[in-house]
């Protein structure tokens, strides 16, 4: 029997100056990470104790650790902007602290306090603050997250844990830029059903989404739609996004059922919207509306937004029932519109009217 090659890469943090440089040349997404991480425990009986901010390095894992078995596993992505006096500022964290506390709860985990998460990722941030790129749509993505510790291989949540705050500094997510990604309509898998996790950022929903993306993939698609999973009809959201519709000077969002991720770009666009006069709301779409909207040409423009991902448009869609252009296949003027503003609060280009900006 032939062993596989393992290759073995020793970290080398912290890096020179000159190789932090080379990297922040040409960030890409989440393939470079900074020199420290933080670290927080928690047992039960203890709570909350042993945080740390250490330099980054591999975890140790005993094989019967719960998560590896369970996937007792909750994690956040955040970002960090560069701001025109040089300062550093991350966008809504506190909200990133909130869901991450729904998150908990839906998984039986322990609810880490908002002033902790955020106290984490501002020490983390200050720390490698020479990680945070240095102009416009760049930003440093901070990932916190939190697994079960215990040893064993009972059924049942684990008595501890261990939150951990990394970060990776980001360009754009898509490296085509801003160019319409192709989707691919979800009608044999689904992401979430109604009483289970779509609501939470839990790994096991990305887990079960790769067949799907895979299956998107074959078609040709960047990225896969979800659908409900009762009736297989209405539209939820994409793998990492949620889901805008612009008809003209209106604009509709999916809404939250309990089954999809409630975006924080999708909350903060929601208001975006308004403040630049758009009539907004949030509701059911169904793939017929998307497909006669599309067809009548009142659907005008379809996009989609994340963290990662900023704002996306959504140029072509394929499906068992059919395939389409949406619009032109171009990016529209209202998505460019909103992305624009939306970067230019988190840039420091706005005025912060929201109050939305945590500087540091
Ligand atoms: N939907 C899913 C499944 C996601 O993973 C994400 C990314 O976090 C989003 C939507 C967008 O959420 P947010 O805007 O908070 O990043
Ligand atoms: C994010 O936008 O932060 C995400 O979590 C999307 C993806 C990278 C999982």
């Amino acid at each position: 029997m032939t062993t596989p090659t393992i290759e073995l890469k020793p970290t080398s943090h912290p890096l020179s100056d000159a190789e932090r440089e080379q990297i922040l040349a040409s960030p890409g997404f989440g393939r470079h990470f900074t020199d420290h991480m933080v670290t927080i425990r928690w047992t039960e009986g203890r709570g909350w104790h042993d945080a740390q901010l250490v330099p980054y390095a591999p975890l140790s894992i005993d094989p019967a650790n719960m998560t590896l078995h369970y996937a007792q596993a909750i994690f956040e992505g955040l970002k960090a902007y560069r701001q025109p006096d040089g300062s550093v500022a991350t966008f809504r964290p506190d909200e990133n602290a909130r869901r991450f506390q729904d998150s908990a709860r839906r998984l039986a985990m322990p609810e880490l306090p908002v002033e902790t998460f955020v106290e984490a990722c501002d020490a983390l941030v200050k720390q490698d603050k020479a990680w945070v790129p240095g102009s416009g749509e760049q930003s440093l993505y901070l990932r916190p997250f939190m697994f079960a510790t215990e040893v064993g291989l009972g059924v049942r949540p684990s008595n501890e844990y261990l939150f951990v705050v990394i970060a990776s500094p980001a360009g754009a997510y898509f490296p085509g830029g801003v160019k319409p990604v192709s989707v691919w309509l979800s009608q044999e898998y689904v992401r979430a059903a109604p009483g289970g996790t779509g609501a939470a950022k839990c790994a096991g929903n990305y887990a079960a989404s790769l067949v799907a993306q895979a299956q998107a993939a074959e078609h040709g698609c960047d990225q896969v739609v979800w659908l409900d999973a009762v009736e297989r009809r209405w539209i939820e959201e994409m793998g990492g996004m949620n889901l805008y519709f612009v008809y003209g000077n209106r604009i509709v969002t999916p809404r939250l059922t309990g089954t999809l991720l409630p975006g924080i770009t999708r909350a903060s666009l929601l208001q975006i919207a308004a403040d630049l006069g758009y009539e907004v709301s949030e509701s059911r779409i169904s793939v017929d509306d998307w497909k006669d909207g599309n067809a009548d040409g009142s659907l005008t423009e379809v996009f989609a937004c994340g963290t990662a991902a900023v704002i996306t448009p959504v140029g072509s869609v394929k499906s068992t029932t059919g395939d389409w252009t949406v619009g032109d296949g171009q990016p529209g003027e209202v998505t460019m519109k909103l992305r624009k503003a939306l970067l230019d609060i988190q840039t420091g280009a706005a005025e912060d009217t929201h109050g939305w900006m945590h500087r540091l």
